[in-house]
């Protein structure tokens, strides 16, 4: 294929970063992906002013116009939540259409749906974006972890639980107030109470170990305990034992089965995790071969999320061939069945 279009979805903190970085390293990206990758058409219900759209980019103001647009090679779901998001992506697939997400509350509740479509129809659906913001931690698995029987991993994986947890912990202030500040610096989700009562974490966690150990998404098998009890006072008290408080998504494989849990957890000040601070997240993942290994970077944003969506947008655009099909992507992880230990 000459050229790929790309069709975008949404205009908020994720799309104006993908359409802004898209334009700023457009000739980099072309040279990587061995082809001009252009966005053509964008749906949103508004006009952003962080994005200044050329008139060569079509706008419209129904996003399903977009998974309609015959001239779309790739479609970019960043428009977040549960069903018009699933929509939308079921029509991209049955159109023929590749798809890219950040939407981990779509892959981790819809996601084994959307695969199956995805492979009944010959197209990828993508979501590095998903997890850990810019962190490549889906390619850092499911790539360059390929040769390891993956143990277990834990992580902090919500930007704005640590955003909140540090700010307590560093500044003594109060969870609301920087809540607020986490809302208005765009990493907190639509609704806040998905990051601080652990529901994004657990979205974040069921993609996590579907990845690395080859197993369903079972998003309602997670157990979820979130952060909205934590007060000055426990962070505190847990700095002058020596630990600090961090939430963390915890999965571990055994002969048994595998377990799956987000909460609250001490981790001894020296710890990496310990002095993982802010917005920031990291994922250690340990290898039978590789041993422990850790993953760090930022966890939300605008730019830095769509540096992820990009990622997947050029994998994509590198190898589609000239019928619109893309052959040597296998993003189809599922191979067990392991039972979810209860905890
Ligand atoms: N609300 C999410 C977070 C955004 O704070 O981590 C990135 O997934």
């Amino acid at each position: 294929m000459k050229s790929v279009n790309v069709g975008l979805c949404g205009l908020g903190t994720v799309g104006s970063g993908t359409f802004n970085v898209m334009q700023r390293n457009l000739e980099d990206i072309a040279r990587r992906a061995g082809k001009p990758v252009r966005i053509t058409h964008i749906g949103a219900r508004r006009d952003n002013p962080a994005c200044e759209v050329g008139e060569d980019v079509k706008i419209s103001r129904d996003i399903f116009d977009v998974v309609r647009d015959p001239d779309v090679h790739i479609v970019v779901e960043l428009i977040g939540g549960y069903d018009t998001a699933k929509a939308l992506v079921l029509e991209a697939i049955s159109n023929g259409k590749h798809v890219v997400t950040a939407n981990k509350a779509l892959i981790a509740v819809h996601g084994n749906e959307i695969f199956k479509a995805a492979e009944a129809n010959g197209v990828v659906v993508a979501y590095e974006a998903a997890v850990a913001g810019g962190i490549p931690i889906i390619k850092g698995i499911r790539e360059g972890l390929v040769a390891n029987d993956i143990k277990w991993l834990a992580g902090i994986i919500n930007g704005t639980g640590n955003f909140i947890l540090t700010e307590m912990r560093e500044k003594g202030r109060v969870f609301d107030d920087v809540l607020k500040e986490a809302q208005a610096l765009g990493y907190a989700e639509a609704d806040p109470t998905f990051d601080v009562e652990g529901i994004d974490a657990a979205h974040k966690l069921t993609i996590l170990a579907s990845i690395a150990f080859g197993i369903p998404l079972q998003f309602d098998k997670v157990y979820t305990e979130g952060i909205s009890r934590i007060t000055r006072e426990d962070v505190q008290y847990a700095e002058e034992l020596g630990y600090r408080i961090k939430h963390l998504g915890f999965t571990r494989k055994t002969a048994e089965g595998v377990e799956l849990r987000v909460h609250p957890t001490l981790v001894p000040e020296k710890r990496l995790l310990a002095n993982v601070n802010g917005v920031l997240n990291a994922v250690l993942v340990e290898g039978d071969a590789v041993g422990p290994t850790m993953y760090y970077g930022p966890g939300a944003g605008s730019e830095q999320t769509a540096s992820s969506v990009i990622a997947d947008i050029v994998d994509i655009a590198r190898e589609i061939d000239n019928a619109g099909n893309v052959p040597h992507l296998g993003y189809s992880t599922e191979t067990e069945n392991l039972p979810v230990l209860p905890v």
